[in-house]
């Protein structure tokens, strides 16, 4: 059985739902503070999935999960993952996102369960000093959320040492689409992200879609940014595990497709997905936002032996879909 944190979130439920269809138990852990319980219904008729309710900051609870079941890997998703938030409130972030994982590492390691794949960030780089960014550029986050990531990196290394914990990271650029078949998708609340805030601007009364800054030092001023499918993500995510159960050594990857888009360009895939155009307001720019994030993808394709199948248009495709079921659910938001 593979213990999910966070599978009733975002990323979390696609890659349950890739575990679900290798054939794998899984235990989902999620304090809902985030994910939803709709989601883990969705999940459970794909599989068997066992649920549990709890907080990783409840020390007791995540041990006797652990202890109570035959746990052979761990897939870690759980965390607050707001840039901006977690600079206005660090302690939050910290206390959550590092303690949390600390009380998991402790009650995985008493039950001598030693492989975890672990959901960090390409927000560990903070501004890049090269563009693709590959795994051996300097991990210098600019905001607490990326730093909450790259010290739990640093733990997982001490741990390898000590314990014997292998771990595999798997660095995310900017997870985009939801599941092909509409079962699941991208479900926050608020929302900050580019592809859901366009789209969601177009149902009835919605919010202007706001552009964050268009003077930037890009082909047609916006930001560049490299969106990777959400099933995609969740791929990798099966083949680190299966990298982990063939005893690979702790490791780090990017998860990306090496193509760079900005703002502009997302905004004009979604007119032509949604099929009329779409009002636009131009923003000041958003604080922290960094010019350009593409990946080098090439250490995933190696050595996971990873590649990213579905374009822009498909992410956006799927998140359309998404976005007339969340609309149905919620005509308010
Ligand atoms: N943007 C808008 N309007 C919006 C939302 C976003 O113009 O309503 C712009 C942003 O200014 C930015 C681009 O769209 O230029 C992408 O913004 P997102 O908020 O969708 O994504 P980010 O690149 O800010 O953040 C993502 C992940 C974070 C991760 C970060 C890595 O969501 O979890 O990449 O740096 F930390």
């Amino acid at each position: 059985m593979i213990l999910v944190t966070g599978g009733a979130g975002y990323v979390g439920s696609h890659c349950v739902l890739e575990l679900l269809k290798n054939a794998y138990d899984v235990l989902i852990f999620d304090n809902l503070s985030t994910g939803h319980i709709e989601t883990v219904k969705t999940l459970k008729k794909f599989g068997n999935v066992e649920f549990i309710k709890g907080d990783l900051l409840d020390e007791k609870l995540i041990m006797n999960a652990v202890s109570g079941r035959n746990i052979d890997a761990v897939l870690h998703f759980a965390a607050y993952s707001q840039v901006g938030e977690s600079v206005v409130n660090p302690q939050k972030y910290y206390i959550n996102n590092v303690c949390g994982t600390l009380n998991l590492l402790k009650a995985i390691l008493e039950n001598d369960v030693k492989k975890i794949v672990f959901s960090s960030t390409a927000a560990t780089y903070g501004n890049p000093k090269y563009v693709p960014i590959d795994e051996n550029h300097p991990q210098e986050p600019i905001n607490t959320y990326g730093r909450t990531k790259l010290f739990i990196e640093k733990i997982m290394d001490d741990y390898d040492k000590a314990y014997g914990l292998k771990s595999v990271r798997l660095r995310y650029f900017n997870v985009a689409g939801a599941n092909s078949d509409g079962k699941i998708g991208e479900w926050h609340d608020p929302e900050t992200h580019l592809i859901p805030n366009i789209l969601k601007s177009t149902f009835g009364n919605r919010k202007t879609f706001e552009m964050f800054g268009d003077d930037y030092e890009t082909k047609d001023g916006t930001c560049v940014r490299d969106y990777i499918n959400v099933e995609d993500l969740a791929k990798a995510h099966f083949l680190a595990l299966k990298y982990l159960e063939n005893g690979g050594n702790t490791d780090f990857f990017n998860l990306g497709t090496k193509e760079g888009n900005t703002v502009k360009e997302v905004f004009s895939v979604c007119e032509q997905v949604v099929g009329k155009s779409i009002a636009v307001d131009i923003k000041p720019r958003r604080d922290g936002d960094t010019t350009i994030l593409v990946a080098d993808n090439t250490k995933a394709k190696k050595v996971l032996g990873w590649s990213p199948e579905k374009s822009l248009h498909d992410c956006i495709e799927t998140a359309y879909n998404w976005e007339k079921i969340l609309a149905n659910k919620n005509p308010q938001k």
